[in-house]
């Protein structure tokens, strides 16, 4: 266990105020009263780890994450149960995934234990900002690490600050999503920083969303950096397809994010009487199957997300396609719930996920 200092804040979110935020949360609309802090200085390591009044910061203007991306985030839930206890599901991926990013950054890695340390303290802290788990709110917690040197050659930097954040959420998508197979933009390519849960690859992402909105859709299906003809992921989350023959396929791990929530669902998958299977998967193959009824259903899954149910694409090659009836498929559902329970205490933790 680190030390963790502790500076309360001197004014606290009133109870009569943090109960109409959480009656009405949003997606980062309102934030806890503490943040944890920790700082990283080369030959020094990781020193001073402590919790101190949600704040701004001052930073160098050459801070070197303002002018070179070196940022990595992770994101994962606090849940509330009936009886009143608060659990997390599966920290010690999100901080396997945050050393993993880290290298690919350049960055200094942060151990393990302590950001799974981290997390549960500030969870702790703040537990009366957990949502009561109705429409299945919870507490939505966002570890992060910025390149702090003032550094304009650009090489890995020497100091590093690690920072969690929290906020009470609701749903990110209140509906079904569709679509857009964008020609123009890919969000990754093998060597690339696909892999990494980095801030850079939400910023190039922003413009082909924009114009996902206006092709009448709400996310991008992301394709290959090569030749736009394999299926990566979509918006900001995995993407998983139930087939006519009882498959769950998604696309084969290299270039897309190593998704909690799609490892959660394969390992789910027998339970719902799906085989999972990770594999290549081309647009012809989705639009084919799609039109044929070889694929019966698409889902979108991520923390944030959970599983978004996804019920048409549009490309400018093949226009419309509508999955099914146009509606949430049952076994997409029936996962979806699985996995809630799951993290709500309401099913069997077969697994050991939540602590
Ligand atoms: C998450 O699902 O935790 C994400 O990182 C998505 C976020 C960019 C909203």
């Amino acid at each position: 266990m680190a030390e963790f200092s502790l500076t309360r804040t001197t004014h606290p979110t009133s109870p009569a105020v943090r109960q109409a935020a959480l009656a009405d949360p949003g997606f980062g609309r309102h934030y806890v009263d503490h943040m944890v802090v920790i700082d990283y200085v080369e030959g020094d390591g990781w020193q001073d780890p402590r919790i101190l009044p949600m704040s701004d910061w001052s930073l160098h203007p050459a801070a070197a994450v303002l002018h070179y991306g070196q940022e990595i985030f992770e994101g994962l839930k606090a849940y509330r149960r009936d009886d009143d206890s608060i659990w997390l599901f599966r920290p010690d991926r999100n901080a396997a995934r945050f050393v993993n990013s880290a290298r690919r950054l350049g960055m200094a890695e942060l151990p393990e234990d302590l950001f799974v340390e981290a997390v549960e303290r500030i969870v702790a802290l703040e537990r009366d900002w957990v949502p009561a788990g109705e429409n299945e709110q919870s507490l939505y917690i966002r570890p992060f690490m910025i390149a702090s040197e003032a550094l304009l050659g650009v090489r890995e930097a020497k100091s590093y600050r690690f920072s969690v954040i929290c906020t009470p959420v609701g749903p990110y998508y209140s509906e079904p999503v569709k679509l857009w197979i964008t020609p123009n933009y890919t969000r990754a390519a093998i060597g690339g920083t696909g892999e990494a849960k980095c801030g850079g690859n939400y910023a190039a992402s922003l413009v082909a969303t924009e114009e996902a909105y206006a092709n009448g859709c709400g996310q991008v299906l992301w394709t290959d950096g090569a030749e736009h003809k394999w299926v990566e992921e979509c918006g900001t989350m995995n993407v998983m397809f139930v087939t006519a023959d009882g498959e769950l396929l998604t696309p084969s791990l290299g270039s897309i994010l190593p998704g909690v929530t799609r490892d959660s669902i394969l390992k789910l998958a027998d339970a719902h009487g799906l085989k999972a299977v990770e594999r290549p998967i081309s647009v012809d193959e989705v639009l084919d199957g799609v039109e044929s009824g070889q694929i019966a259903e698409v889902f979108a899954c991520g923390t944030a997300a959970v599983v978004t149910p996804i019920v048409g694409f549009n490309s400018p090659q093949r226009g419309v396609a509508v999955v099914g009836d146009g509606q949430p498929g049952p076994k997409t559902e029936e996962i979806r719930r699985h996995l809630v329970d799951i993290q709500f205490g309401r099913a069997e933790d077969t697994f050991g996920w939540t602590r």
